[in-house]
């Protein structure tokens, strides 16, 4: 049974359970997001995809929040451009690192979303004091792992857990000191980590990504030899 919702003024239908994002996305309205990705269930974890239902208490994640009868719901006001504007400071101020290298397949996230926003990013400079610099880890047989580009958007924790159950990716520490974690702490390579790549696929800033080929060739051929 399909249900009648007004975004940004404009009447649309959508059918019971699909989520606010969902039903904005079918009718071209653009709402930006950053923890979802289209193998794993949202759970609005970085409120980049806020949207004003009317509550004067909060905003509500669209990923996250499914559509009912006569909701109305308002994509780009002003209360919901500054609550996304202070999401993604927050994590342009907490960078270890220039934000001009989390680029993935061509594209980086961050710039765009704080240029969709209206942020002023000055490149080559870090804003503020960055977290500690944490090393490459990159004895796994396939995967190497970048922490320092990690924008903790969590979406490499959904899929580990989640959607593969391995569970071998977490969180660990609180605020500021937040990072995610391989084992609670251990390298990939002794953290029970099966190599599946699911964390390669979703990370948006190639803070995991594949050892290169001729990389694992030289190795195989140092065995060889
Ligand atoms: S490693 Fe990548 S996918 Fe995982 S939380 Fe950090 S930025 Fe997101
Ligand atoms: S995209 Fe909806 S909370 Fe992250």
């Amino acid at each position: 049974m399909s249900i009648e919702v007004t975004i940004n003024g404009r009447t649309l239908k959508g059918e019971r359970g699909q989520t606010i994002l969902q039903v904005a996305e079918e009718n071209g309205i653009k709402i930006p997001t950053l923890c979802t990705h289209h193998k794993l269930i949202p759970n609005g974890a970085c409120r980049v995809c806020v949207v004003d239902v009317g509550k004067a208490d909060r905003l509500e994640a669209a990923c996250t929040t499914p559509i009912s009868k006569r909701l109305v719901v308002q994509t780009n006001n002003e209360r919901v451009m500054e609550s996304r504007r202070v999401v993604v400071q927050l994590i342009l101020d907490n960078l270890a690192i220039d934000p001009d290298k989390l680029e993935k397949d061509g594209e980086n996230i961050l710039l765009d979303l704080a240029s969709e926003l209206g942020l002023k990013v000055e490149k080559g400079k870090l804003l503020s004091e960055p977290r500690k610099r944490i090393p490459e880890d990159s004895r796994n047989p396939i995967i190497i792992r970048e922490p320092d580009k990690c924008i903790l958007c969590g979406r490499c924790v959904n899929a580990c857990n989640d959607f593969r159950q391995y569970g071998v990716l977490n969180y660990e520490g609180r605020g500021y000191d937040t990072e995610v974690t391989s084992g609670f702490g251990q390298e990939l390579l002794m953290s029970g980590c099966a190599s599946c790549g699911e964390c390669i696929e979703v990370c948006p800033t190639g803070a995991f990504r594949p050892l290169e080929i001729e990389k694992v060739q030289e190795e195989i051929e140092t065995v060889i030899e």
